[in-house]
């Protein structure tokens, strides 16, 4: 290697480092993968996700009251609301950012999320785009891509070996459907707003997730990436589990194409559930959410 390279290499290993440590909350990753021998989520019965009577208090306060939801492989469903309703709640629950007080959540049919910690939740499959886009700045889209596959696992002991051809292939793949193939080279921080949301759910997608958690992911684009992004979902729907949560009426319009679910909560609980026609024309979301 040339000194460069290995300064290079330095940089991306301290930047890698702390992007581990940052997501890891709390405990050691060695000790995380020993957990998970609880097995692999099981999806036999088409049961991605499945929260029942999940509540949080926050000081008294409930931002989820006796919550239920149930997300179908492959399924992309979006979740509405007012400010405040529990969505981002929720997501924490998902990822084991927040202990529910009580109720159940698993993963597939056989998986108790709320045995497993952050770091396990993630490695079993289950990705979070937080609304904000964390990207390494620093690094090229390729780079950012590179870092994002070998921040696994099963990949782990190669960060500085070459990438296979299989591997290479897949960053293509991602770079393509993302968008972002002719920015492979550049570096990160000069993207759009619009462009780091997309590469970062590049990096979930190089993880291969079966679900995906989507927090509000187009809020700050312009209408045309925000089109986009529809067509990006529209493409994952089937091959992975989506969850939106979004106040976009036009985008959430775009995803569930008239039939799709949509869930609205408020206060912490489902208020209606229905196509988004079905839910528009319910009085009490209306009431709550729509016509304010
Ligand atoms: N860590 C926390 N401590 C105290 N209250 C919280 C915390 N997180 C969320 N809340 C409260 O819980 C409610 C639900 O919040 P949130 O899940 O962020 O709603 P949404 O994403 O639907 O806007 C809000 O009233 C919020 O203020
Ligand atoms: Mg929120």
């Amino acid at each position: 290697m040339t000194p460069d390279l290995m300064a290079a290499g330095a940089q991306k290993l301290a930047e890698f480092q702390a992007k581990s440590s940052q997501d890891q909350g709390s405990g050691d990753r060695e000790a995380a993968y020993g957990r998970l021998s609880h097995g692999e989520p099981d999806f036999a019965h088409g049961v991605a996700l499945y929260l029942e009577d999940i509540t949080v208090s926050f000081d008294g306060f409930r931002a989820l009251n006796k919550l239920n939801l149930a997300i179908n492989v492959g399924e992309l469903r979006c979740i509405i609301g007012p400010n405040g309703a529990g969505k981002t709640t929720m997501m924490d629950v998902i990822t084991g950012k927040t202990r529910p007080d009580a109720g159940t959540a698993s993963f597939g049919s056989n998986i108790d999320l709320l045995r497993l910690r952050e770091n396990d939740i993630a490695q079993i499959g289950i990705g979070r785009k937080f609304q904000k886009p964390t990207v390494y700045e620093q690094l090229s889209v390729f780079e950012n891509l590179e870092l994002a596959l070998k921040n696994d696992r099963r990949a782990r002991a190669s960060l500085f070996s070459r990438l296979s051809g299989e591997q290479l292939d897949r960053i293509g793949e991602t770079l393509q459907l993302i968008h972002l193939l002719p920015e492979a080279q550049r570096t990160a921080g000069l993207l759009s707003h619009g462009q780091k949301q997309w590469l970062e759910i590049g990096m979930l997608l190089m993880q291969d997730p079966k679900l995906l958690l989507l927090d509000e992911p187009v809020a700050g684009m312009t209408d045309e990436e925000t089109e986009r992004t529809a067509e990006l979902f529209l493409s994952l729907e089937g091959k992975h589990s989506l969850v939106v949560v979004e106040h976009d009426m036009k985008f959430v319009g775009e995803l569930t194409q008239g039939w799709k679910k949509v869930t609205v909560l408020h206060e912490g609980s489902v208020l209606a559930e229905g196509t988004l026609a079905d839910v528009q024309a319910n009085d009490k979301v209306v009431e709550v959410y729509l016509g304010r």
